[in-house]
């Protein structure tokens, strides 16, 4: 449970995230990683949250910051990227957590090629969001606002 009164979100990105905006815009979108950043904070602070966006293009650092999560955190919303097929040790790292951890996804990996289909990540989620783009990150943070609410 974090210290101060406003709970705390983190918002932790996954590898080439940050080169939104440039990257297969038909599938990701036009956002910038900046854009995203500031829907974060802007829709945290409707819902009383004080929110802590990270991107990393390394594994380990993902890692971290969940572990980071563990006790400086109410809840945690992912998008691993492509680490999400693959990282077992993000795997591993999500399942030391209490807090309620949500996955997003800008694009629908489901409609997409098969190596994208399996996630590492979606076991040890409450809840999974694919496919909303950018938007995902608003009904993200809408539902946490739900869940720890109550
Ligand atoms: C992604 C989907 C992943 O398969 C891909 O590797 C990404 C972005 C998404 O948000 O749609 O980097 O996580």
């Amino acid at each position: 449970m974090a210290k101060s009164s406003a709970k705390t979100i983190y918002v932790l990105m996954g590898p080439n995230l940050n080169m939104l905006g440039q990257r297969e815009p038909e599938i990701y979108g036009r956002d910038t990683y900046q854009d995203l950043v500031k829907r974060c904070e802007r829709d945290g602070k409707t819902h009383g949250f004080k929110v802590v966006v990270q991107q990393s293009n390394h594994e380990g650092d993902l890692v971290t910051w969940i572990q980071d999560a563990m006790t400086r955190a109410d809840g945690l919303i992912i998008n691993a990227a492509a680490y999400t097929h693959t990282s077992v040790s993000i795997h591993d790292a999500l399942r030391l957590l209490s807090i309620p951890v949500i996955e997003v996804h800008l694009s629908n990996t489901l409609a997409r090629e098969p190596f994208r289909h399996h996630s590492f990540v979606a076991p040890v989620a409450r809840a999974v969001i694919l496919g909303c783009g950018a938007e995902g990150y608003s009904f993200a943070l809408q539902r946490l606002s739900s869940i720890l609410e109550n």
